[in-house]
């Protein structure tokens, strides 16, 4: 999707469609019987009289109520250039912000490609918000609604926009940088969820490793993939562990990122979950819903994606990715219950069950980045069904060791727009971990199940600042929404990337 903005006045606009969007300024007020009423007082945003007149039958016949996502599209507006105007709802005015604004964009996207329409301009609200964060959350949210999953129809009509216009006001030079900064960001979220989307079949750990060389050629990142050889002598026997099982060759994926004029510390380390299918092993799955298991590998691409947004934005600081690719499967080569594991760093681990598999490729993942010179960790898993109970596919969890790192995602977050909830860490969860034979066991039970798998990968992070993100809840949106399509969300990449320019300082 080509984006660009316009400073033209609105009306003025040459387009298929411009989008405005109607706020409700309305406070509730009090009727007589002191029940409260609600007066909605629509304001469509933006300062252009012609447009305001343009919509100004449909809205005093009450037909638009402001609602979020309801849309209104006008045919041949009075005085405009435009051939259609769309009235998007957003809600009310005292709370709305570049979060809604994103999802609006998302919104105006998918209405606007299921008509048929490739090309549109969306008009930048006015009030509230600043206008560069404007412009960023409108070509964000865009891009997150110009993605479908429907790749392998053979009737698929790929029905996408294929140029934005933002029309704004205000700093030039400063605009375009947010509308280039913002396609960056959501060009790479979708080339993860790409990644995401694929089955396993044709997206084993030597295709993802294959993409992300392919990828990392054409944006400048150094990229080395190992194997089973390189894993076993690096003595891997966490992440070993899970990939004795499969005939399909693993893969140890290294990117980094090492910008000229960066100091030698700090390094960013990324580590991603980056399992392709994930069947259990000897402890297997239902088959119900086992097909859901192609998007395991969804932390592991989100790395990978970030990578490409941070090599294309350029921050002044060294980051390094590693994604441990593998498949968790059943055979006569696969690990057992009970079975037990030395992981890279030393530590003795008791298996319980192998289908907590994630946390074992993450122990030798954190550690190997540490070694690589890391000195700040974040990984990202679809790591646990029991961040899904407590949280459900609103939030993703966050876990970390350390405050001010977590303050500083926090500020990512929003920026970034997206939603994580902090859980807790108290050592007397480390209990829950013990083993009788080993260290510790690698599953403590379904009890405080997010928790305990992120108590285990702190073992492998020890006094390493470092942050994990579960986003077994969030990675792939289980219903369609009006901004976002069913499938791979490519949750947690913009809020790494704003980390990322952020920890450069
Ligand atoms: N990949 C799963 C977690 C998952 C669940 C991701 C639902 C996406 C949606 C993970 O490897 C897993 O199987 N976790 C187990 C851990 C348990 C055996 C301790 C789980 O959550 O049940
Ligand atoms: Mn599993
Ligand atoms: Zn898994």
């Amino acid at each position: 999707m080509k984006t660009n903005v316009s400073f033209s006045t609105p009306a003025e606009v040459e387009t298929e469609c411009l989008v405005a969007i109607v706020l409700d300024k309305g406070e509730k007020s009090h009727g007589e019987q002191d029940k409260p009423q609600l007066s909605p007082q629509l304001s469509i945003e933006t300062s252009d009289t012609t447009v305001k007149e343009a919509a100004a039958d449909v809205i005093s016949g009450g037909e638009v109520t402001g609602k979020t996502f309801e849309a209104t599209l006008l045919y041949h507006p009075a005085k405009l250039k435009a051939k259609r105007l769309l009235l998007l709802g957003g809600g009310k005015a005292s709370t709305f912000s570049a979060f809604d604004l994103r999802r609006l964009a998302g919104a105006a996207v998918r209405q606007l490609k299921s008509r048929g329409l490739r090309s549109f301009a969306f008009l930048a609200p006015e009030a509230g918000l600043k206008g560069e964060d404007a412009v960023k959350a409108i070509v964000e949210g865009a891009f997150v609604g110009n993605f479908d999953p429907d790749y392998y129809k053979s009737d698929r009509k790929d029905q996408k926009i294929d140029a934005l216009t933002v029309v704004t006001r205000g700093d030039q030079a400063k605009l375009q940088q947010a509308i280039d900064e913002a396609r960056i960001i959501g060009e790479s979220q979708n080339f993860t969820r790409d990644l995401v989307n694929e089955p396993s079949n044709r997206m084993t750990p030597t295709i993802l490793a294959d993409r992300a060389k392919k990828m990392a050629a054409e944006v400048g990142l150094k990229c080395e993939v190992y194997g089973a050889d390189k894993i076993k002598e690096l003595k891997m026997g966490a992440f070993w562990s899970v990939a004795q099982g499969s005939d399909e060759p693993p893969a140890l994926i290294v990117l980094r990122y090492e910008p000229a004029g960066a100091p030698e510390k700090p390094v960013l380390g990324l580590v991603g979950k980056g399992v392709t299918f994930d069947t259990g092993g000897i402890s297997i799955k239902p088959a119900d819903g086992m097909e859901k298991m192609k998007y395991d590998m969804a932390g592991g691409a989100t790395m990978i994606g970030a990578m490409r947004a941070i090599a294309l934005l350029k921050p002044k600081v060294k980051i390094t990715a590693v994604i441990c690719a593998t498949e968790n499967m059943p055979s006569g080569k696969a690990q057992k219950p009970g079975d037990v594991q030395i992981a890279m760093s030393g530590k003795s681990i008791e298996i319980i069950n192998t289908d907590a598999e994630g946390r074992l490729v993450l122990a030798d993942g954190l550690y190997y980045a540490r070694q690589l010179g890391c000195t700040h960790l974040i990984d990202a898993a679809t790591l646990t069904g029991a961040v899904v109970v407590a949280l459900g596919s609103v939030n993703a969890g966050i876990f970390g060791n350390d405050e001010q790192m977590f303050e500083q995602f926090s500020k990512a977050l929003s920026k970034a727009g997206e939603k994580m909830w902090r859980m807790p860490l108290d050592d007397e969860y480390k209990e829950i971990i013990r083993s009788n034979i080993a260290d510790i066991v690698n599953s403590g039970g379904r009890y405080g199940g997010a928790i305990t798998a992120a108590m285990f990968l702190k073992e492998f992070a020890e006094d390493v600042p470092w942050l994990h993100l579960d986003i077994a809840g969030t990675a792939w949106t289980e219903e369609q929404k009006p901004w976002i399509a069913k499938g791979p969300s490519g949750i947690a990449l913009r809020s790494l990337v704003e980390f990322a320019r952020e920890f450069a300082g």
